[in-house]
C-alpha cells in the first residue's frame, strides 16, 4: 500500500489551546455548555462507532440506504476526480461513494477530513489498502476552521454525511456552507446529509439508547476534559439527558450533576460550582425540513439538485452545485 499523506493543520497545540478557550468559556457561561467536537477522542470516536450500529439510532442505516440506491446516479452527475469528505470519521459509508465514482471511472482522490487524529489515520490507511491506485490525502483539521487549505484535486464533490450539519447552530452553520461554497468553485458538488424532524419519541429514543451507549459517549467529554487540562469531575456524578426541543427543533443532550459539587480544572486555574440538578449542554442535533433546509443551501449559494430520502423518510441526502 502507498501511505496515505496526512497534513495535520490541527496540531495538539492548537487542539489544546481551542479545548482551553471552549471549556474557559462554555463552563464560566450561563446556562454552562461545551461544543459537542470535544466527544471524539480515540475512545469518543469508537463509543460514535457503537452508537451507529445500535437498533435505536437510525441515522446511519437509514443515510446509507439512500447511499446505496443512488451512489452511482452521483458518480454519473458529477462525474467528480475528487471526493472530500468533512467530519469523516470511519469513512465505512463513505466506500459506497468510492465504489461507485471508481467503476464510474473519474475518481483519482480521496481527501477525508476530521478533528479525530486516530480515526482519520485509521479511516486513511484502511481505504489506501482497500483502494489500490486512489490517492488518500487525509487533513486533521477542523471543518469550522480549515476549509481553505483542502488540497486540490480536479472536479471535487464534497461530502458531509451522517447529519454531522445538524450539531452546528443555526449561525454556525450558515457560516460552514458559506466556506464550504468559498471553498469550491461553481460547478462543483456538495453532498449533504441531513436527518429530518419526525416523532420526538423516535428521536429521544435514539439519544437515550437502553444499553447506555450514548449516555456514555456524552459522559466521554469530561474524562477528555480530565485528561487533558486536568479537571475532576467526577464522571458518574452527572447524569445522561436527552430532550427534544419542540420550537427549536433540536435533540439537545446535556449532562445532570446529581449532587452539588465544586470542579476544578488545573490547568485553567478555574473553579466551578455545579448546584444538583444543574445541567450542563453538550450537543445540540437540530433536524431539518425540505424547505429551510433548502433555504440554507441557497443563501449560501448552493442549487438543489436532488433531495433524497430513506423509504420511511426519516433522513435526507441532498445534492448540491456551487452556483456562480
Ligand atoms: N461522517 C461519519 C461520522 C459522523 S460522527 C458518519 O456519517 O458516520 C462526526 C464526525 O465529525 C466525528 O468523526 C468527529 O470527530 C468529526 N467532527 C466533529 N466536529 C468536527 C469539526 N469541528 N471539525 C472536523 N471534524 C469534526
Ligand atoms: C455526529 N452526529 C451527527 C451525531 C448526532 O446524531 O447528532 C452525534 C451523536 N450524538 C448522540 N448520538 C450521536
Amino acid at each position: 500500500m502507498t501511505e496515505p499523506a496526512v497534513d495535520v493543520y490541527l496540531t495538539e497545540d492548537d487542539a489544546a489551546q481551542s479545548l482551553r478557550t471552549d471549556v474557559h468559556n462554555g463552563l464560566t457561561a450561563q446556562p454552562k455548555w461545551l461544543p459537542p467536537k470535544w466527544f471524539y477522542d480515540a475512545r469518543g470516536s469508537e463509543l460514535f462507532e457503537e452508537i451507529t450500529r445500535l437498533p435505536e439510532y437510525y441515522p446511519t442505516n437509514a443515510e446509507r440506504e439512500v447511499l446505496a440506491t443512488r451512489a452511482a446516479e452521483i458518480a454519473r452527475v458529477t462525474n467528480a476526480k475528487s471526493l472530500v469528505e468533512l467530519g469523516s470519521g470511519s469513512s465505512e459509508k463513505t466506500r459506497l461513494l468510492l465504489d461507485a465514482l471508481r467503476d464510474h471511472g473519474t475518481l483519482g482522490k480521496f481527501i477525508p477530513l476530521d478533528v479525530s487524529a486516530t480515526a482519520l489515520r485509521e479511516a486513511a490507511d484502511q481505504i489506501s489498502t482497500d483502494y489500490p491506485g486512489l490517492v488518500v490525502h487525509g487533513v486533521v483539521g477542523d471543518f469550522t476552521r480549515h476549509l481553505d487549505r483542502l488540497p486540490d484535486g480536479g472536479t471535487r464533490l464534497v461530502a458531509f454525511l451522517g447529519g454531522t450539519i445538524g450539531n452546528l447552530e443555526a449561525g454556525e452553520r450558515a457560516d460552514f456552507l458559506g466556506a464550504v461554497r468559498a471553498a469550491l468553485e461553481p460547478g462543483e458538488y456538495l453532498l449533504l446529509g441531513a436527518d429530518l424532524v419526525k416523532d420526538p419519541s423516535v428521536l429521544v429514543r435514539a439519544y437515550d439508547d437502553s444499553q447506555g451507549v450514548t449516555a456514555d459517549f456524552n459522559r466521554n467529554v469530561l474524562r477528555v476534559i480530565n485528561r487533558e487540562l486536568g479537571a475532576d469531575f467526577d464522571v458518574d456524578a452527572f447524569q445522561h439527558v436527552a430532550l427534544w426541543n419542540a420550537e427549536q427543533e433540536r435533540i439537545e443532550m446535556r449532562l445532570r450533576a446529581q449532587r452539588d459539587m465544586r470542579i476544578t480544572v488545573g490547568e485553567l486555574d478555574l473553579d466551578v460550582e455545579f448546584g444538583a440538578g444543574e445541567e450542563l449542554r453538550t450537543e445540540t442535533s437540530a433536524k431539518f425540513r425540505r424547505e429551510t433546509l433548502t433555504a440554507e443551501l441557497s443563501a449560501a449559494g448552493f442549487e438543489l439538485q436532488e433531495f433524497w430520502t430513506d423509504k420511511a423518510g426519516r433522513f435526507a441526502l441532498t445534492l448540491s452545485q456551487a452556483t456562480d
